[in-house]
């Protein structure tokens, strides 16, 4: 049978997610897409470090062109995060001809339209479904399974960190910095949490919703943000007697010709479908002209969920599914983006 070969830059938990999945459901994915996936490079700091997942030792480089420009390498996926190196990584993969799956959220943000048309002049995918949502087919949703929908809302919870500490503050009671310890503790919350908690994760994610569900060109620094970082166990009692929760909000309404976008906290009534989205899991509402609304909920983040949107896109290239996906970050100023919610 014909292998694969996938080179992984990156080790840390969707990388061990990604290679526990290929070997927990090997006989699955082997029979859909009738190759053999084999991980033959994995980029990592220490090559001497022990990791929980099922490689020999050969598999690891400190080289990342030991997998870029390696040409028995026909994937490479890009789970190292940040904008630099991972940039110069993909785009380097890309000229190179390979195809690329990435978890990537700020760089596809920021330089998915770039990336993306690198991808079309050189004839090959690039995919990042695991960028929003963990586990949640979202990307896919949009650009697939809606296609024949003209968007006008998207609003959701897209940031597990934030809506686990939210959570343990509500439900047990935490003040703010106890609930980030936990989240931390439990490896949701990143030693530094801010990209999470200020509000970056979540604009990341949205730019990327509306860019491929609006068709428009999304510049993050345009969406009015505001974090969690100042919400008090006080504010949350408050809520609750009101018969409120307070979930960090990320949203895109089209009206016309115009688009408003925000990242917030926002009072929930209890009884309302979000209010029910507790720690790590996310939800996200579309709605689409024909289709109408649709809400999507699971695990935002995590080893195995992130992981399993990962494969996906990988079996996705295999098989040749990916039809509109490099279609996604469109290069269009259709619509005027405003800014309701913040005076600058
Ligand atoms: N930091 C992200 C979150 C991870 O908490 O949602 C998944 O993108």
């Amino acid at each position: 049978m014909e292998s694969i070969n996938l080179g992984i830059l990156g080790m840390g938990t969707v990388a061990s997610g990604l290679i526990n999945i290929i070997e927990l459901n090997n006989t699955k994915v082997v029979g859909s897409i009738n190759k053999q996936l084999v991980v033959s490079k994995v980029l990592v700091k220490d090559v001497n470090k022990k990791r929980n997942v099922n490689l020999s030792a050969d598999v690891y480089t400190t080289d990342a062109y030991e997998i870029i420009n390696n040409a028995d390498i026909q994937i490479v996926v890009e789970l190292i995060g940040g904008i630099n190196p991972a940039y110069e990584y993909i785009k380097d993969a890309l000229n190179g001809k390979k195809h690329v799956v990435t978890a990537n959220k700020a760089l596809i943000a920021t330089r998915g339209e770039e990336l993306e048309q690198l991808a079309r002049i050189n004839g090959v995918r690039l995919l990042y479904e695991a960028s929003v949502g963990g586990g949640i087919p979202i990307i896919n949703t949009i650009t697939e399974n809606l296609s024949a929908n003209e968007f006008e809302q998207i609003t959701g919870i897209i940031n597990g960190t934030t809506n686990y500490i939210l959570t343990q503050m509500t439900e047990n009671g935490l003040e703010y910095e106890q609930a980030v310890k936990e989240a931390q503790r439990l490896g949701f919350a990143e030693a530094d949490p801010s990209s999470d908690v200020d509000g970056d994760d979540a604009a990341y994610k949205i730019a990327i919703l509306s860019s491929i569900a609006f068709n428009q060109r999304i510049n993050v620094n345009d969406i009015p943000k505001e974090g969690i970082t100042k919400i008090s166990k006080e504010d949350i009692v408050y809520a609750k007697e009101l018969g409120y929760n307070i979930k960090l909000l990320a949203s895109a309404s089209k009206t016309n010709d115009e688009i408003e976008l925000r990242v917030h906290p926002a009072f929930i009534p209890s009884d309302h479908p979000l209010s029910t989205v507790k720690n790590e899991f996310n939800a996200v509402f579309l709605k689409g002209n024909a289709a109408g609304e649709i809400m999507l909920y699971g695990k935002g983040a995590g080893s195995l969920p992130t992981g399993s949107a990962v494969l996906n896109d990988i079996v996705s290239i295999i098989k040749n599914e990916c039809r509109k996906y490099n279609d996604g970050i469109i290069n269009a100023d259709k619509y005027k983006i405003v800014n309701r919610a913040y005076k600058k």
